[in-house]
């Protein structure tokens, strides 16, 4: 597109949007972005971007509220500073588990987020690894979804495990898992939960062969790690010689850290589309970048080339 590149970014993860920006050799854009007295987002950008391709970067961490409530007010301000066209960048998508109504008298929380971002002025959005993928059509905005899998795929195929089993800690993660396996290779397993009576407690069935295999957990995002630490210990009980994870979003709440380093698992490696939390043991703990693929995605929207061709 013909305007000028400019790129924005809210409180949420200031390691990662100078990484993407360096990666982009384009200066931050100078904006205030704090809060009034009262703790109202307060917001006022610093340069002239009238017919710019602006983009916005905010990850969507804790505090979560306040950094949607951010990243609205940036998009208004940069709206109403006559942009030709905004993105809004956003490596982690909160408020993604709520996609649909499980029960009578629940919100869709995806689906209002994904309104109020249009409403505040997107004219795209980029994102990576969506926890449910239909809430790219909650929008009728341009989505571009990106996946960061090929990044951890590639750390685990350079570590060569010899005997590696991907494993699928529930039946929704499998595609995930086996993509995962296609690019790191070895052979895939599959956890599947069980109720067998309405009073009685979930058990994990398996799929597949474990025992004396170096098992790699594959999941789009850990958040309390209750998941992850239940199928290590599942994979432990059945013979697996080694267990670690990959995950795209290292969400870590509450204890998760503690239960961790707590647990039979060797190495969690994530991607940094959020920020570890300041509290909590990290030993375990790897990070990946996503900035590199955020860039070239940017560059790539800006100068009207392909994304799809980035995943080939
Ligand atoms: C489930 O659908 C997801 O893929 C993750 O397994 C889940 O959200 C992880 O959550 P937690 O860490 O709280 O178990």
């Amino acid at each position: 597109m013909d305007g000028r590149l400019q790129v924005f970014a809210g409180n949420s993860s200031p390691r990662l949007a100078q990484a993407i920006v360096s990666n982009l050799e384009v200066p931050l854009g100078r904006a205030i972005v704090g809060s009034w007295k009262d703790g109202e987002t307060r917001v006022k950008l610093e340069e002239n971007i009238r017919g710019s391709d602006v983009f916005v970067i905010q990850t969507l961490c804790r505090p979560v509220n306040q950094h949607l409530m951010e990243l609205l007010v940036i998009l208004d301000a940069v709206r109403r500073a006559s942009a030709a066209r905004i993105t809004a960048v956003i490596p982690y998508f909160a408020y993604a588990r709520q996609e649909k109504k499980a029960s009578g008298r629940e919100p869709i929380s995806a689906k209002l987020v994904a309104n109020l971002l249009v409403t505040a002025g997107a004219d795209r959005i980029l994102t990576l690894d969506l926890h449910a993928p239909a809430i790219e059509g909650f929008f009728d905005i341009q989505v571009d979804h990106l996946r960061a899998t090929p990044i951890l795929a590639s750390h685990f195929h350079r570590l060569a495990l010899p005997d590696l089993v991907v494993v699928s800690p529930d039946a929704g993660s499998v595609g995930r898992a086996e993509e995962f396996r296609r690019r790191a290779g070895g052979s895939l397993a599959i956890i599947t939960k069980q109720r067998p009576g309405p009073e009685q407690d979930e058990v994990l069935e398996m799929v597949g062969d474990v025992e004396g295999r170096h098992a790699v957990i594959v999941d789009d995002m850990i958040s309390s790690a209750g998941t992850l630490v239940r199928a290590a210990e599942e994979l432990r009980a059945r013979g697996a010689a080694s267990v670690r994870a990959a995950a795209i979003h290292g969400v870590f709440a509450g204890d998760a850290l503690r239960l961790i380093q707590a647990s039979p698992i060797e190495q969690v490696v994530v991607t940094d589309t959020l920020p570890l939390p300041d509290e909590g043991p990290r030993d375990k703990i790897e990070v990946l970048t996503v900035a590199p693929l955020i860039a070239e995605a940017i560059m790539r929207i800006h100068k009207d080339l392909s994304i799809s061709a980035l995943f080939t």
